[in-house]
């Protein structure tokens, strides 16, 4: 197990609240190196384990690419087990997000602009740390995965209907993209 097909829109996976992850699960550090290496291989800053069809509450960041925008990204690469938003803080600001899962759309996506996290890093030490910026902005796109929520649940009614062709095509594998995909 090494670089996995990204599960598409459509796929029922992405829509179930993710289970717990053990202390002792069997195969973990191979899951995170699949993880990792699926991300990299997909030129995502940002995947959950939902994402590759396990249903586990894990995902992984690296936001290095982004640094340009944003100096403090430098080097920003973690492991987030069963990790829990325990606040949003701060005003709500809007970027422009995708999803490895549903390629080819980008949307302007409201968040709040700070979090305070509750998570267990990759040795299962478990921390508390608040966030903010993009750093924020991409922790909660992956903590929507562990809940079954895709960011196209947080765009209007008009917009979504407006993309509904799109995704349809998306959901029966319908896509361009260098990386292995999965759909239904
Ligand atoms: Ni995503």
């Amino acid at each position: 197990m090494m670089v996995l097909p990204v599960f598409l829109y459509g796929s029922p996976v992405l829509r179930k609240v993710a289970s717990e992850i053990p202390e002792d699960f069997p195969g973990l550090d191979e899951l995170i190196v699949s993880l990792f290496e699926t991300m990299y291989q997909s030129e995502g800053v940002g995947l959950a384990a939902p994402q590759v069809g396990k249903s586990l509450r894990i995902f992984v960041i690296d936001a290095s690419p982004l640094e340009e925008d944003d100096a403090s990204l430098k080097g920003f690469k973690k492991v987030f087990i069963n990790p829990t938003i325990i606040s949003y803080e701060g005003a709500i600001s809007t970027y422009n997000e995708g999803c490895l899962s549903i390629p080819e759309i980008r949307e302007d996506i409201d968040r709040e602009e700070a979090i305070r996290i509750r998570y267990c890093d990759r040795e299962f030490n478990y921390r508390e740390d608040y966030f903010e910026g993009i750093a924020a902005r991409i922790i909660q796109h992956e903590y929507d995965h562990l809940e079954g929520k895709l960011f196209t649940d947080r765009i209007s009614p008009l917009k979504k209907r407006l993309l509904k062709r799109k995704l349809t095509s998306i959901s029966k594998g319908k896509v361009d993209v260098k990386y292995r995909v999965k759909h239904l």
